[in-house]
């Protein structure tokens, strides 16, 4: 019998998982399909029980569900935990357990896709709210040579920086002014079309700029290319956390970089028909 997955999310119809995951399944022969599923703001839990009821296997989580999904799992991993939010839910005899593969998704990204591993690297974080602290265990698991969250608010950034301990510092936007390896960009500033005040000075011909958004140039990207730094979107991070979901799920690892490719064509086919109003 097909097993059934899906993605929770509110709003939901832009969401990339379907495909990403009917990729895989074709690639993989795994039997299984995903929907996406837009669940009401007040009615994530609902949502859930009706899809276990329906014979769910497991689901992914997105915007803004990831905090609730936290709660309303009964066994959580440790990524998870140091996360404290679940992007991957799977359901068994047992309940939910609750997983985060965003992390792991950056750092795949990052090592694979970009050859960049972060190990050894001096790694500046934009960001410290729910997106950062996702991928903060992971990246500090590659053992970088630092990792310096700057946030807008310096406060949050310190108290994400004092739940992980040592080998990790926090600061202003203004106070990080010395070059960097790795630059990602985990405010949502990118989703406004705004970019942090940041300083040209982290940015060398060495340094690789990260917007985790994806889908379009960001400002972020915009400026640290004019500053001489080679640019990613996180279009590769979302592939990458999908496979690191379908393994959990199935104990099988698809392949992303067709997925990727294929993503990336759509997106350029879709960048050359004129159309108005916002896209995403
Ligand atoms: P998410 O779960 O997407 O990380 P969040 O928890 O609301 O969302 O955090 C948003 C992050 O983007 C925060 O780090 C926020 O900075 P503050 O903590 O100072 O609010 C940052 N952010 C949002 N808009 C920004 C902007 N225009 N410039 C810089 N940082 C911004």
């Amino acid at each position: 019998m097909t097993d059934r997955y899906a993605v929770f999310g509110h709003p939901i119809a832009h969401s990339k998982s379907p495909q990403i995951h009917a990729a895989f399944a074709r690639q993989t022969g795994e039997d299984v399909v995903y929907e996406a599923r837009l669940a009401p703001l007040d009615g994530f839990a609902e949502g859930v029980a009706q899809f276990i009821a329906t014979g769910g296997r497991g689901a992914n989580v997105t915007v803004p569900f990831k905090e609730e999904a936290f709660k309303l799992a009964n066994r959580l991993s440790s990524r998870a935990q140091r996360a404290g939010a679940v992007n991957t839910l799977s359901f068994d005899t047992d309940g939910i357990v609750g997983d985060n593969t965003d992390g792991a998704g950056l750092v795949a990204d990052l090592t694979r896709n970009l050859n960049r591993s972060p190990a050894g690297k001096r790694i500046l974080l934009l960001g410290a709210g729910g997106a950062a602290r996702g991928v903060i265990e992971p990246l500090l698991d590659q053992q970088p040579a630092a990792l310096v969250i700057a946030n807008r608010t310096v406060s949050r950034a310190e108290e994400l920086a004092g739940l992980f301990g040592h080998g990790i510092t926090a600061c202003s936007f203004d106070a990080a002014d010395t070059p960097f390896d790795i630059v990602i960009n985990a405010t949502a500033a990118s989703l406004a079309g705004e970019l942090p005040p940041l300083s040209s000075r982290i940015f060398t011909n060495n340094t690789l700029a990260y917007d985790m958004m994806y889908g379009r140039d960001t400002p972020f990207l915009d400026f640290s290319r004019m500053h001489g730094a080679a640019t990613s979107d996180g279009l590769g991070m979302l592939v990458e956390q999908a496979a690191e979901a379908f393994f959990v799920w199935r104990g099988v690892r698809p392949d992303t970089a067709p997925v990727i490719a294929a993503l990336r064509l759509d997106r350029e086919r879709l960048a050359a028909t004129p159309s108005r109003g916002p896209r995403t």
